[in-house]
C-alpha cells in the first residue's frame, strides 16, 4: 500500500505557461478568469475551498463553499459559534486554498476575515432550501453532541415550532468574508517546472512577481 503512495505522481501538461507581464495587474481579475474555467470544467464543488484559521498558534483547515465573490473579497457562510468563526474572531488572519485538479491549478488567498452585513446574511439565508434553513437552527456546529438522533429530534421540534411561520436566519449564522492581501496562482507544468505568480497588496497597490516552483 505504501508503495502505491510512493509512486503516485502525475506529470502536468495541460496549460500554456503563465507569462507574468501578460497577466492582469489585479488578482481578482485573474481569479475571475480562472474561476470561469473552473465552473465550465469542474462538475462538483468548483467553489469548494480549504479555509485555514489559527487557534492559539495551531493551524486548522476545513472545506467551506465560496458563496459570494466581489471586489471586497471571498464570502462563505457558517455558524458564528463554530470553531472556525470563533478562531477568526480571535485572530482574523486566515487563508483559503482552491485546488482544481482537472485544471492543474491551485489558488491560495490570504487576508483578514470580517463579518458581512446582516442584510447580506439574510439575503443568502432566505435563498436556501427550507431543509438547510432548519438545519442551521438544528445544528450547534462544532459542539459535542450525544448522537445523530439528537439532531433529528432538534429538526422535528423546529418543524413544529416554525409551523406556519417563516424560517428566518438564526442570529448565530451568517457570512464571513476573507479580504485578501495576498494571492498565489499556481499552475502545473511538465517536469515540475510549475508556474507560481504572487500578488501582494502594498500600500493599496497590487504588486505581482514570479516564484520558483
Ligand atoms: C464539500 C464541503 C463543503 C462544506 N461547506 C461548508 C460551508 O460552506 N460552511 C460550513 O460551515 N461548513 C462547511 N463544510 C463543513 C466544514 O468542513 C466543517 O466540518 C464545519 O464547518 C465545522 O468546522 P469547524 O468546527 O472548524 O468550524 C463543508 C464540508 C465539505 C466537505
Amino acid at each position: 500500500m505504501t508503495e502505491n503512495i510512493y509512486n503516485q505522481r502525475l506529470d502536468y501538461t495541460k496549460n500554456d505557461p503563465l507569462e507574468l507581464e501578460a497577466l492582469p495587474n489585479n488578482p481578482f481579475e485573474l481569479f475571475h478568469g480562472w474561476y470561469k474555467v473552473a465552473l465550465e470544467k469542474i462538475k462538483r464543488d468548483p467553489n469548494a475551498m480549504i479555509l485555514s484559521t489559527v487557534s492559539n498558534g495551531q493551524p486548522r483547515g476545513r472545506v467551506v463553499l465560496l458563496k459570494k465573490l466581489d471586489e471586497k473579497g471571498f464570502t462563505y457562510f457558517t455558524n458564528y459559534n463554530s470553531d472556525k468563526a470563533k478562531e477568526t474572531e480571535q485572530v482574523a488572519n486566515a487563508s483559503i486554498t482552491f485546488f482544481w485538479r482537472e485544471l492543474e491549478r491551485q489558488v491560495r488567498v490570504e487576508g483578514i476575515v470580517e463579518k458581512v452585513t446582516d442584510k447580506e446574511s439574510d439575503d443568502y439565508f432566505m435563498n436556501r432550501p427550507l431543509g438547510s434553513r432548519i438545519g442551521a437552527w438544528a445544528s450547534p456546529q462544532s459542539s459535542e453532541i450525544a448522537n445523530r438522533e439528537e439532531l433529528i429530534k432538534n429538526v422535528e421540534q423546529l418543524k413544529i415550532d416554525f409551523e406556519g411561520k417563516e424560517v428566518v436566519r438564526p442570529k448565530n449564522w451568517g457570512g464571513l468574508r476573507l479580504v485578501p492581501t495576498y494571492f498565489e496562482f499556481w499552475q502545473g507544468a511538465p517536469s515540475r517546472l510549475h508556474d507560481r505568480i504572487v500578488f501582494e497588496l502594498k500600500e493599496g497597490v497590487w504588486k505581482k512577481k514570479r516564484l520558483a516552483p
